[in-house]
């Protein structure tokens, strides 16, 4: 939610900071705006309603010099996306300039309180409340930015990753953070700061991530120098950042999310690596190892998470109890965090997450933690806040994921989740050795199942064709299947705009017969599993109401393709993964439709891929 960039040193601002925004703008791209402080020390500020590339057309003929500045793109949050609401946003006297990542909950209380003291207002954003009491502040009290900086912070309640420039301190970029990232990056020829590590891979590997209630001073003399918002020095820890370049472009693909569904076969290599292991009879994953009392003593696990991750939730919790024998429940961390959950300490909460910034998800594990609870993080981004947050984890290693529409991260996850009931099945002695091997010998084939399923990317774009202008969609899927089957309904209705619905198969009789006609087409993932004949009657039953048909079978099958409309088969695959196998299909019709429409698959409308607000 919100991207926001900052770069102080000897080399000019402006291209650093458009890159940095091209990077970040998954995160929200309904404005765009950046903030420079030029050789003459004058702010310029150029903001614009619409993507970067519309920032970028709008200050083409603008004084864009300067070697210090702060940039921004937006999801709104407060006020509607045009050029006022948009940030920078900057105060009256027009020497600072500020960009914010975040909700601020009080920002009524305070902008009244300044109102009440003459202050004015120019747009309906919280972050114009931030920037104007900063320099309220500033003045009133005589004080430094920083120290301004600091005491406006300690009155807002809410999340903020937040840059400020100021034209008395021209020197300076100060950056602070509360529930919202901000990652640091020190490179030879200035320092660098953004809402993730992708606008930094190619100037530096040395990074810092700032902690909460953290402020950073970046210098162009000076060190880096972090301190709380008591003004106590903080400790500075520089990391190496694992990332390269080539990770963030499309690499001849036409949009990320082709690439991403594409580079699953490799993403899983990379995420079962090392972790399958004694000829493929064996898991090792230290998060379990490292805690093996806490997995045999476990009362219950709680999984939490959102969207697409809460899809993968669902899997991992039919693979925990089946292999694992422990009780699970799945929670929207949105509505676990409200819900007053009763945790004990033997409890293990798992939080998955692909950016590790989800706001609910991470509301909910500090919850966990704070009645006793272990937290397990599955998360995709290395050194995020979940992960951060989290006691113990396991990293899905698939790369960064910049398409909106979630894919790789979801073949990741459940992956993980598959490894985790292996393991937690190893060390609890409730998976004979002959299982555990099955099991692990074909999550180790997984990679070269959907290169196969894959080559089925011409088919299911010619079948596209035929479903572009349908207006809503079913999917049906039972067992491990249900969750897929809300799967592929999640990834078509985000990017094509078409409304889908999932649902269980055996469900379908309990309501939503009703809407099957002629102009429903419906989804079905029917492998050949140990619900397979119970799946082909829900076929027959949207057949016999002139329901259109198209199922996702086992390779070979006989009986399906007699009676759905059109089939897609994939390779035979155990039934605890077959929805990792069956995801690939369903986001390839979904990526289809999506085009054929004409849709930005890449930046859905309203959409974005980090949800660092509630
Ligand atoms: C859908 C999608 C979202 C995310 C959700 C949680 O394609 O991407 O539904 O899955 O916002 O995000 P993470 O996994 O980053 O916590």
């Amino acid at each position: 939610m919100c991207g926001i960039v900052g770069f102080i040193g000897s080399s000019e601002a402006y291209p650093i900071l458009i890159k940095g925004l091209h990077r970040l703008e998954y995160r929200g791209y309904d404005s765009a705006g950046v903030a420079m402080i030029n050789p003459d020390n004058r702010v310029n500020v150029y903001k614009t309603r619409g993507k970067v590339a519309d920032l970028e057309e709008y200050v083409a003929d603008k004084d864009v010099s300067g070697t210090i500045g702060i940039a921004h793109t937006r999801w709104a949050t407060h006020g509607e996306p045009n050029s006022t609401n948009a940030h920078p946003h900057v105060s009256g006297n027009g020497k600072i300039a500020l960009v914010h990542n975040g909700t601020i909950e009080n920002y009524a209380v305070l902008k009244q309180a300044l109102v009440n003291h003459g202050v004015q207002f120019s747009s309906d954003t919280d972050t114009e409340v931030l920037v104007k009491l900063i320099e309220y502040i500033k003045e009133t009290t005589n004080s430094s930015t920083v120290d301004a900086i600091r005491s406006a912070l300690k009155t807002v309640i809410g999340a903020f990753a937040i840059a400020v420039i100021d034209r008395d301190n021209p020197d300076q970029l100060i950056a602070a953070r509360k529930s919202s990232p901000l990652v640091i990056g020190l490179g030879e020829t200035g320092s660098y700061l953004a809402s993730d590590a992708t606008p930094l891979v190619e100037y530096t590997d040395r990074v810092v991530y700032l902690r909460d209630d953290e402020l950073a001073i970046l210098s162009r003399h000076e060190p880096l120098q972090v301190i709380n918002l008591d003004n106590e020095p903080a400790n500075v820890d520089i990391q190496t950042l694992r990332m390269s370049v080539s990770e963030l472009e499309k690499g001849g693909y036409p949009h990320f999310m082709l690439k991403e569904i594409f580079e699953q076969p490799r993403t899983l290599r990379d995420c079962i690596r090392g972790r399958v292991v004694n000829n493929n009879t064996e898991i090792k994953l230290s998060g379990i190892m490292d805690n093996a009392e806490a997995f045999k003593n476990v009362g219950r696990i709680v999984i939490v998470a959102c969207g697409t991750s809460w899809h993968a939730a669902l899997i991992g919790k039919r693979l925990i109890q089946d292999l694992g024998k422990i009780a699970v429940e799945v929670e929207y961390a949105s509505e676990f965090r409200y819900s007053n959950p009763v945790l004990n300490t033997n409890d293990i909460v798992i939080a998955i997450s692909q950016s590790g910034e989800t706001a609910d998800t991470l509301a909910a594990i500090k919850l966990a933690r704070s009645k006793g609870a272990m937290v397990y993080g599955v998360v995709n981004a290395v050194g995020s806040s979940i992960a951060r947050e989290s006691d113990t984890g396991t990293y899905i290693h698939v790369g960064p994921e910049i398409g909106v529409a979630s894919t790789k991260a979801f073949t990741g996850q459940v992956t993980v989740l598959a490894m985790m009931a292996l393991a937690i099945g190893q060390l609890r002695g409730t998976l004979s050795k002959e299982d555990t091997a099955v099991i692990a010998s074909s999550i180790q084939k997984l990679p070269d199942y959907i290169e196969e399923t894959l080559k089925l990317d011409p088919l299911i774009k010619e079948l596209s064709q035929t479903y572009t202008y349908v207006h809503n969609f079913l999917y049906l899927g039972r067992g491990y299947n249900y969750p897929t089957a809300l799967e592929g309904a999640l990834k078509l209705k985000e990017i094509s705009y078409i409304h889908a619905e999932g649902y269980p198969a055996a469900e379908m009789k309990h309501g939503p017969i009703a809407l099957i006609d002629r102009e429903l087409p419906t989804v079905v993932i029917a492998p050949h599993d140990d619900l397979y004949e119970k799946v082909i009657s829900n076929i027959q039953q949207v057949k016999a109401r002139g329901g259109e048909v198209i199922a996702i079978v086992t390779r070979g099958d006989k009986t399906i393709s007699g009676i759905a409309d059109h089939i897609i088969e994939m390779p035979k695959v155990i039934e605890q993964l077959s929805p990792i196998v069956a995801a690939i299909p369903l986001q390839l019709l979904a990526y289809h439709i999506a085009i054929k429409k004409g849709c930005n698959v890449d930046m859905p409308r309203n959409l974005a891929k980090s949800v660092t607000v509630e």
